[in-house]
């Protein structure tokens, strides 16, 4: 299976999924990483890392619809089967979600559903929450409410801020988006009628 990862930053995620993809028993090829930003850090670390990148710069194109047609057309002829996205941050269209469902899944720094959106580290922080984590989802048009594929928490201690808590959580991204990726990619996680079906072990 040949896997995109879109990104915008810094691509510690990316970094990541490249790393567990080389393991010759992983079930997906990293083919492609593609951001909408020429300036993301992790452009060149995947390229460091002898990935075909590519850049789609959104501010090039006068509407979402072009920018994703775009994309979509990349895609294609990359022969992509599969995204993820990690640090990508455009919304999408309901047209692309759509074209990708069920082949689209994104990692998100909380513990879904709460805490949708964006600053999720500093709203825990203000709600008082114990435990907090990170989630890896299939995407669908509403942003952050897709089908749960597999979390991972960490706890919440005192003293901590934004970046204590954020460091403590990407630690965790970093080992569950390849393992949810795997889940995907060897049919152990399905997207079906609209939630997840699990084949093995649950
Ligand atoms: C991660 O915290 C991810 O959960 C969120 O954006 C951040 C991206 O970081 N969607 P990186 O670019 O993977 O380092």
């Amino acid at each position: 299976r040949r896997v995109a990862i879109l990104i915008s930053g810094r691509g510690s995620n990316m970094a990541s999924l490249i790393e567990a993809a080389r393991s010759p028993d992983f079930p997906a090829e990293i083919a492609l990483v593609l951001s909408n930003r020429p300036d993301a850090a992790g452009l060149e670390r995947a390229k460091e890392a002898g990935i075909a990148t590519l850049c789609i710069d959104h501010k090039a194109h006068p509407t979402r619809e072009d920018f994703e047609k775009a994309m979509d057309d990349a895609l294609k002829e990359h022969d992509i089967a599969f995204i993820c996205l990690a640090g990508f941050m455009r919304v999408l269209t309901d047209w692309f979600v759509e074209r990708w469902a069920g082949r689209m899944i994104n990692i998100h720094p909380s513990l879904l559903p709460l805490f949708r959106g964006t600053h999720t580290h500093r709203r825990a922080l203000e709600e008082g929450v114990l435990v907090h984590g990170c989630t890896v989802h299939f995407v669908v048009p509403e942003l952050d409410a897709g089908p749960i594929i597999a979390q991972a928490t960490v706890p919440v201690v005192p003293g901590d801020t934004e970046d204590t808590l954020a460091a403590r959580v990407i630690v965790q991204e970093h080992m569950l988006y390849p393992q949810a990726l795997r889940m995907v990619c060897d049919g152990t996680a399905r997207l079906e009628n609209g939630k997840v079906a699990f084949s093995r072990g649950w």
